[in-house]
Order: structure tokens, then C-alpha cells, then sequence
């Protein structure tokens, strides 16, 4: 008898609700990264973006709803017990020590002989090899963000939650920043979720995106239909109004789904 074994995703997000002390501004959301799917997160200011990525990574308790890890539970986990399951956030800050070497960072990083030595993480991130010897608080923009990703490599992440990348830094930067995220994903078979503002760079390296706005879904669909729409993207980070216009751009086979999410978001066509 064959038995058809679903693989479940490495992240999936249902009905969550996140927030702080117990007031939601991200509700009912419900999002999914495979392994190997690099998965844009984007929308305005304030939408809730930094939210979820932290509740994810169990800097946040989760107020509502469930977040599940290749089909198991992690809502609510602390954040040091997610590290070493795997999941691992480079925040916006990026969280550098000034003081210490590139190479510092990525041998204090490494917690056992199961995580990457820094040969094998420079083989990721060749960019990195000339400033192995510099301390971070000199690096250029663009270096510091590729050492922060360096150092969320050394664990080889099944989830890798990134916040940002791009922030102070010139597109041109960003331009060569971004395809790191699809090299993660196909070389350590992680599941990538990433924060960007410049939707057109995003959608050029992301497998499919969601727009937040206002906390709630707006919005979502392969990136490669996105990437056409953009009078619907601008409408979808105006806010509730617009969002009351928009519709789910289907996924395709990776990303439907039939569910009722209730509430205002749109249904899928
Ligand atoms: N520590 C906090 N305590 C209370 N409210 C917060 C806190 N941090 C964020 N918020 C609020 O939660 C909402 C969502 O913020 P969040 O930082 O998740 O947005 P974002 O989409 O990441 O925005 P940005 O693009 O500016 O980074 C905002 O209204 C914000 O004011
Ligand atoms: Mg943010």
C-alpha cells in the first residue's frame, strides 16, 4: 500500500494575532514558507513586519493563533531554545560587536561541530573573506549586513527570519545583498522570511511575497505575478480602504488555499 507522506512546511502561520501586552497589531495572519522558499514579507511602516518576524522567533509570545515548525508547535518557545532548533533572526540592528574581528564573530557563533566553521560560511559569502581580519564597527554598510548573515549561517538554519537587510544601505548594495537570501535557501535548504522596502528588488529575488498593512494580510502571491502588479501593490500599502480593493493574487500550486480566513481580508480569486 503506498501512502502519500505530505511534507510539512517549514514554517506555517495560522490566525495568529501579535502584539504587545496583549494588544494585537498584527491579526489573524496566516503565512508559509516551504524549505527552500525564499518569502518576502513586505508592507509600510508600522504594518506589523518587525512584529511577526519577533513572535516567530520567540521574542514575542504569540497572542493568538498557532506558528509551526516543519509541523511542530514553536509558538511561544524561547528564543534560545528556537536558535538551537534551528531558527535564526538577523535583526535590523544587525547586533554586531564592534570591537570584535569578522572572524570573531563567526567562531564565537559556532556553538558545536554540527554548526559551519567560517571556511565553509565564506564559501557562502565570499565577500567576506577580505575583511575576515577587521573589526565590525569599521566595516562599510554592506559588509556589517553580510557579517550579521554570516553569523545566522554558522547554525545552518532551517528557518532564517531577516529584518531589513536593507536599511542605510544604497540599492546598488542591496542589489548584491538580496540573492544571498535565494543562495541560503538552495545550498542549506532553508526556508527564508525577509523584511524589505524596496518591493521591486524583493520581488526579483522572493518566490512569493504577503503585504501587511495595518496588521492585517492584504495582500499576497508569487512574487513573478506581483512583480506585474504594481497599481495593486501601491494600493495594498495605502491602507484599509485600499486594502478593502485588493485581491489574493493565487500562489499556485505551492500556496493555495481554500479556507475562509474570515475577518477583511480579501478572498482568494
Ligand atoms: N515595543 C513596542 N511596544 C508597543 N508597541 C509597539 C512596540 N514595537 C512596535 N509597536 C507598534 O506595533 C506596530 C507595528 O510595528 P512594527 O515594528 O512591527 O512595524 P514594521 O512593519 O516593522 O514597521 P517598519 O517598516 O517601520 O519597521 C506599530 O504601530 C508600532 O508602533
Ligand atoms: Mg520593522
Amino acid at each position: 500500500m503506498s501512502v502519500e507522506t505530505a511534507v510539512a512546511p517549514r514554517l506555517e502561520i495560522s490566525g495568529l494575532d501579535a502584539g504587545y501586552f496583549g494588544q494585537p497589531v498584527v491579526r489573524d495572519l496566516d503565512l508559509s514558507v516551504a524549505p527552500g522558499e525564499v518569502v518576502a514579507l513586505l508592507g509600510a511602516n508600522g504594518a506589523g513586519k518587525t512584529t511577526t518576524l519577533s513572535t516567530i522567533a520567540g521574542l514575542l509570545e504569540p497572542i493568538a493563533g498557532t506558528i509551526a515548525m516543519d509541523g511542530s508547535e514553536i509558538g511561544g518557545r524561547a528564543t534560545y531554545k528556537l536558535a538551537r532548533e534551528g531558527v535564526s533572526l538577523v535583526p535590523e540592528s544587525r547586533a554586531l560587536f564592534s570591537t570584535l574581528t569578522v572572524r570573531e564573530h563567526l567562531i564565537l557563533a559556532r556553538r558545536d561541530d554540527r554548526d559551519q566553521p567560517a571556511e565553509a560560511v565564506l564559501e557562502m559569502l565570499p565577500e567576506l573573506e577580505k575583511c575576515m581580519g577587521r573589526k565590525a564597527g569599521v566595516l562599510s554598510g554592506g559588509e556589517q549586513q553580510m557579517l550579521a548573515m554570516g553569523r545566522a549561517l554558522v547554525g545552518r538554519p532551517r528557518l532564517l527570519l531577516v529584518d531589513e537587510m536593507s536599511l542605510g544601505l544604497a540599492p546598488i548594495i542591496v542589489e548584491r545583498l538580496l540573492p544571498i537570501l535565494r543562495r541560503v535557501a538552495t545550498d542549506l535548504g532553508t526556508g527564508v522570511l525577509f523584511v524589505e522596502q524596496h518591493v521591486p528588488l524583493a520581488l526579483q529575488v522572493a518566490d512569493k511575497a504577503y503585504v501587511l498593512s495595518h496588521g492585517r494580510l492584504v495582500l499576497e502571491g508569487a512574487a513573478e505575478r506581483l512583480r506585474g502588479e504594481s497599481e495593486l501593490l501601491r494600493a495594498s500599502y495605502l491602507g484599509d480602504e485600499a486594502a478593502g480593493m485588493v485581491t489574493t493574487v493565487p500562489v499556485g500550486d505551492q500556496g493555495n488555499r481554500d479556507t475562509d480566513n474570515g475577518g477583511d481580508r480579501p478572498d482568494a480569486t
